[in-house]
């Protein structure tokens, strides 16, 4: 399906040239849709893929250039092993069925985390997902699985202390910028808004080193239940923000006015 259409935004109006450039997602509250309604859990699970598709699709026909979603995350090996399975089909299940709509829109995809973790089966359903979408030009598309934000950090710092080692490094060429090579995505930008549902005001683990000036939205409807309206809402409040990045306001303005000229 294409997604050029245009998007009824009544409720919600954007400025589509202050949409951010990415957004991330802790897609949370799937276990309690489904307890509410006296499902297993897994239901939850199944109902949270419908919710992906709404806001791929919508983040496509907007034009937001970065999506990353929390799908799994490392702590998340500690659930039951059913669900754990529930979990991996449904990805290997959603790669196999979006594989031609995220080619139709130029969307690629990517993974970032511990991936070695993930079932074989899993870890070659995405690969191959990856190759075949790797000319999405309009949107980055990328799941976090297996993920924590710790591990990420500790794993960079694994490698530079091994270049340092070997002396391709030396301890003066280390800044941010450089550190940020040895991270699982470093030419992914941070994200500018960071999504969570389901009412929990926490990072957990999520995108840690990438976040410090990420502007936070959470809102109480469970994932299951997020859709087009609860996506251009978020949209909307953070339109609202003063991203300030520590400076002043009048900084703020200043530099505004002078690239508005240009
Ligand atoms: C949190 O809900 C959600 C997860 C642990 C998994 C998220 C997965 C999906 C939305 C489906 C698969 C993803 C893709 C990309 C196909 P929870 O179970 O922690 O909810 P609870 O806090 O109410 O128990």
């Amino acid at each position: 399906m294409e997604m050029g259409a245009a998007l009824t935004e009544s409720a919600f109006p954007l400025n589509h040239q202050r949409l951010p450039r990415h957004v991330a997602v802790i897609m949370d509250g799937n276990g309690r849709w489904a307890q509410r309604r006296g499902y297993p859990r897994i239901r939850g699970h199944v109902a949270g893929v419908d919710s992906v598709r709404t806001v791929v699709r919508q983040a496509r026909k907007l034009g937001i250039s970065y999506l990353t979603l929390f799908a799994f995350s490392e702590e998340n090996w500690q659930r039951p092993n059913l669900e754990v399975r529930a979990l991996m089909a449904l990805l290997s299940r959603y790669l196999d069925r979006e594989l031609k709509e995220m080619q139709d829109n130029q969307i690629a995809l990517r993974a970032i985390g511990d991936l070695k973790r993930l079932p074989g089966a899993v870890q070659q359903d995405l690969a191959r997902t990856i190759e075949a979408t790797a000319d999405g030009a309009k949107m980055i598309l990328t799941l976090a699985l297996s993920y924590g934000g710790r591990t990420e950090i500790v794993q960079a710092v694994q490698a530079l202390a091994a270049d340092l080692l070997s002396g391709r490094l030396k301890p003066q060429e280390i800044d941010a910028a450089l550190f940020r090579r040895y991270l699982y995505a470093p030419d992914l930008p941070d994200p500018d808004l960071l999504i969570r549902t389901s009412g929990e005001y926490r990072l957990s683990n999520f995108l840690l080193w990438q976040s410090p000036y990420t502007e936070l939205y959470v809102t109480d409807t469970l994932w299951p239940d997020f859709k087009e309206d609860d996506f251009l809402k978020a949209l909307a409040a953070y339109q609202e923000r003063e991203r300030r990045f520590g400076q002043t306001r009048e900084q703020i303005a200043a530099l505004n006015n002078t690239s508005s000229r240009h």
